[in-house]
């Protein structure tokens, strides 16, 4: 990359509206394995690869304005690949966590898992608890990374946490709204996404954020995560920036 080129995108893009920015962008990040096998590597090189280009976007991220990023890590479904690519994915997390904690309080970031953590290795359990709490002031940028996380899931659990209220007494049935719904979701507090990003070219979305994608525009490159920088990041937004938003209504 030249110099003037990496200067150019260390700022926001002046052909993007810093106005009219997601607020809260998704990433399905896939193609690991796919790069790593076109370079003639083993899948985990791409996995590594791939931490790579997630840091450089939280940190493009953040210096461009968007205030929430949310990264798919792992999925339900993942635990069904190979033993040692599953061991390898939690042992690489709980590495780039303990390594990457003090950069992120630097940074102002402020993390957040959601998923079902209590089925994770209890040392990422732990890695992972003391990330959110020693980050939960931060302000800079709200980065939530799904890890064991599924859709069909989060909304099985939700459904199970209100019903129980129902049960106890404390709520009543007609009170059950979007408004509650949301609130027993891991992602209670975050806006919905504005802006799915899928990379490696698959048109959809394993199961990721089933609920709050709603009304998300959906942006798909067949460039592989490890290849995603700061140069397809700004070809998405733009994209995103072209689109028209109607969320069902018409335009008088
Ligand atoms: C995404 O890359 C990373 C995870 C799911 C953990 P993949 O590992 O799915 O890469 P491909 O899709 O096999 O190329
Ligand atoms: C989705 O990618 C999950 C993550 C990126 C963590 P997958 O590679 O698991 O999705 P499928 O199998 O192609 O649907
Ligand atoms: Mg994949």
């Amino acid at each position: 990359m030249t110099a003037s080129k990496s200067i150019y995108l260390e700022t926001l893009p002046p052909d993007l509206d810093r106005d009219a920015l997601p607020a809260h962008i998704a990433v399905i990040m896939d193609g690991n394995g796919r790069w790593a096998k076109r370079q003639g590597l083993p899948r985990f090189m791409g996995h590594r690869r791939g931490v790579d280009a997630l840091k450089d976007l939280l940190r493009c991220c953040k210096d461009w304005g968007v205030g929430a990023l949310t990264a798919y890590a792992f999925s339900t479904e993942n635990w069904g690949r190979p033993l040692e690519e599953v061991e390898f994915l939690m042992a690489l997390f709980e590495r780039v966590l303990r390594r990457e904690l003090q950069e992120m309080m630097a940074e102002d970031v402020k993390i957040r898992f959601v998923g079902n953590l209590k089925a994770l290795p209890p040392s990422l359990q732990d890695e992972i608890a003391r990330s959110m709490d020693d980050t939960k002031d931060n302000r800079g940028i709200q980065f939530t990374v799904a890890t064991n996380y599924g859709g069909r899931q989060e909304i099985l659990n939700a459904c199970r946490a209100i019903a129980s209220r129902v049960k106890e007494g404390t709520l009543h049935v007609e009170q059950i709204d979007e408004a509650v719904f949301e609130q027993n979701l891991y992602t209670a507090g975050l806006p919905a996404p504005d802006l799915l990003i899928r990379t490696s070219g698959e048109m959809r979305i394993s199961n990721f954020l089933l609920w709050q994608m709603a009304y998300a525009e959906i942006y798909v490159t067949q460039t592989a995560w490890p290849d995603f920088d700061r140069t397809e990041f700004h070809r998405a937004l733009l994209s995103y920036q072209q689109r028209d938003r109607r969320f069902g209504k018409v335009k008088m």
